[in-house]
């Protein structure tokens, strides 16, 4: 059976791609703050999640998660680097941008550090992030947000990079994502996918190894035009 790690699971895109990846014969770790709602994920398919209760922003505990990992499975095949905050700070309260630099910066890379070394260590691995179409341009609204995922996209492309290079067989994935309908999503707005939807997308973009997929496949348009948007009509017409 193979192993994946979820970091991010108890809701959104982390639980829908947790259970497609038990359907698909792993035996998959959840991890997230919230215990009741692993648990209740557990209780679905007893034998195929393992709980893990933690906060990645605790960064000791995501060392003790990995070498705990490593005594109860041996191997993992698969990590996904799911968990995310973000919230709009018009006023750039510091109060709000810095539980969005730990998360999504600092806790990233140390996640991404663990996954990448425990790869090397075992000689193969696929290491899944989950950045965001955030991640092209910068945002007046959510300016942490927008430029952690940016953060994000850039150290996944360098790790992808040195994953080429290794001796070992290390794969890094960069899912950017649009409008998907979870929790962080702030209303209804254009475009905007079911985590069913997306989550099939993401799944599938990780079953062929690709390097960095849109999700959904229509966002690819979108990235296309921001990159070579310029600055004085962006700020204009950007919400
Ligand atoms: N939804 C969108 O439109 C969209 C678009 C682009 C990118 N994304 C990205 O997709 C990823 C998943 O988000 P989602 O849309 O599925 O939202 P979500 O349902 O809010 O899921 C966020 C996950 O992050 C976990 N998390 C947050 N802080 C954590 C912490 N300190 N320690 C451990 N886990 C933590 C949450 O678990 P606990 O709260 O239980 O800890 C939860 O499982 C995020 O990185 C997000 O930025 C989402």
């Amino acid at each position: 059976m193979k192993n994946a790690l979820v970091i991010g699971a108890t809701s959104g895109i982390g639980k829908e791609l947790s259970k497609l990846l038990t359907t698909d014969g792993y035996k998959v770790v959840i991890t997230g703050r919230r215990e009741n709602l692993l648990q209740e994920i557990k209780a679905t398919d007893p034998e195929k999640y393992v709980v893990k209760v933690q906060d990645v922003t605790d960064l000791k505990s995501c060392e003790t998660l990995f070498s705990d990992l490593k005594n109860e499975l041996k191997t993992i095949d698969l990590i996904v680097y799911s968990s995310g905050v973000g919230d709009p700070n018009y006023q750039l309260e510091w109060e709000k941008e810095l539980p969005t630099l730990q998360t999504n910066v600092i806790s990233a890379v140390k996640i991404y550090g663990l996954a990448y070394n425990f790869f090397r260590e075992q000689g193969y691995g696929h290491l899944v992030g989950i950045s965001s179409i955030a991640s092209i341009r910068g945002n007046r609204h959510v300016p942490a947000y927008f430029a952690s995922k940016a953060f994000q996209a850039n150290y996944l492309e360098s790790l992808w990079m040195k994953g080429k290079r290794s001796k070992a067989d290390i794969f890094v994935t960069d899912i950017q994502p649009g409008f998907v309908d979870t929790s962080m999503a702030i209303g209804k707005t254009f475009w905007m996918a079911s985590t069913e939807k997306a989550t099939k997308q993401i799944f599938s973009a990780i079953k062929k190894k690709k390097k960095k997929a849109y999700i959904t496949k229509r966002w690819a348009l979108v990235a296309f035009v921001l990159k070579f948007l310029p600055a004085s009509l962006l700020y204009k017409f950007a919400t």
